[in-house]
């Protein structure tokens, strides 16, 4: 049976970016907080805590940690997040995203706009996800920010009032494409309605790619966090293109009647999913294949 991994799942830059200042500061320091999960894969972060990584709330925040170190994820945080660390006296390292900063830049410049012209910013996002939370952070006070999840959620808008759309970073572009269109057709004022996709190009370029992937293969195994939202993106991206498509999170997870009579499988990832684990979920591919 042949096996293949896609040589281009795994973890995007941003992410990269954090595992890196993460391991470089625990080097350092033998001992760093992380306000949630670095990254939304459990072996991952259990590969991280053995290195003196420590998982925090915001509400762990206080003069109890002071001279502590925290780190934030590459999904960024509000700015409440950065002032009530520098009240505590916590040293904090930043690992937000490049993209994510500047899309926080973004939203509070689009919220400026809309509170100077009675109208509201609409975001394309998971309700409660940490990086949803760090960019309706940017706004205090003024128009409101409105985060939606779908097609139903669009009768919180206001179609009356200008509308500036954008997303999270994450989103699908497919639904971002109708979301946008619906804006336009409801609004009174199409004029008045700004559409700014601000998709992150590192994983919506995945999305037509690993169609082609998963469509290649017998079997696809899609390794990922069961938390990761990119993870359920990408895993759906897989299963419409190859129903054999089957979602873990480890090697445990498989199963060996997923292989009878496949000829290929192909391995793949989120963005949050470490290549070394996909490795040795592709090595165990083989085992239960017998070999
Ligand atoms: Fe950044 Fe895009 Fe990854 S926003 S964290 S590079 S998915």
């Amino acid at each position: 049976m042949n096996v293949e991994i896609d040589s281009e799942s795994g973890f995007c830059f941003g992410v990269v970016n954090a595992i890196k200042l993460a391991e470089q500061s625990l080097g350092e320091r033998g001992c760093v907080f992380s306000l949630g999960d670095i990254v939304h894969n459990g072996l991952e972060m259990e590969r991280l805590e053995g290195l003196g990584l420590r998982t925090i709330a915001h509400g762990n925040l206080t003069a109890s940690m002071q001279g502590e170190t925290v780190l934030v994820r590459a999904h960024g945080e509000p700015p409440q997040t950065y002032e009530a660390a520098a009240e505590a006296g916590i040293e904090v390292i930043d690992a937000t995203c490049p993209v994510v900063a500047k899309l926080q830049r973004t939203v509070a410049a689009a919220h400026a706009r809309m509170t100077e012209r009675g109208g509201q910013v609409v975001i394309l996002g998971k309700r409660g996800h940490a990086e949803v939370v760090g960019l309706t952070g940017q706004a205090r006070g003024g128009a409101e920010v409105i985060v939606v999840e779908g097609e139903n959620d669009l009768n919180t808008v206001d179609f009356e009032r200008p509308i500036y759309f954008l997303s999270q970073t994450t989103q699908s572009l497919e639904l971002f494409g109708r979301i946008s269109d619906e804006l336009m057709r409801r609004a009174h004022d199409a004029e008045e309605v700004t559409v700014h996709d601000t998709i992150c190009r590192a994983v919506a370029s995945r999305e037509g790619r690993l169609g082609e992937f998963a469509k290649r293969h017998d079997v696809v195994v899609f390794v990922s966090g069961r938390k990761s939202s990119n993870g359920r993106l990408l895993f759906e991206v897989c299963r419409e293109a190859n129903p054999h498509s089957y979602m873990v999170e480890g090697a445990d997870d498989m199963q060996p009647e997923w292989f009878a009579g496949a000829r290929s499988v192909g391995v793949c990832g989120a963005t949050s999913t470490p290549k070394w684990v996909m490795e040795s979920v592709a090595r165990a591919v083989g085992v239960h294949d017998g070999r």
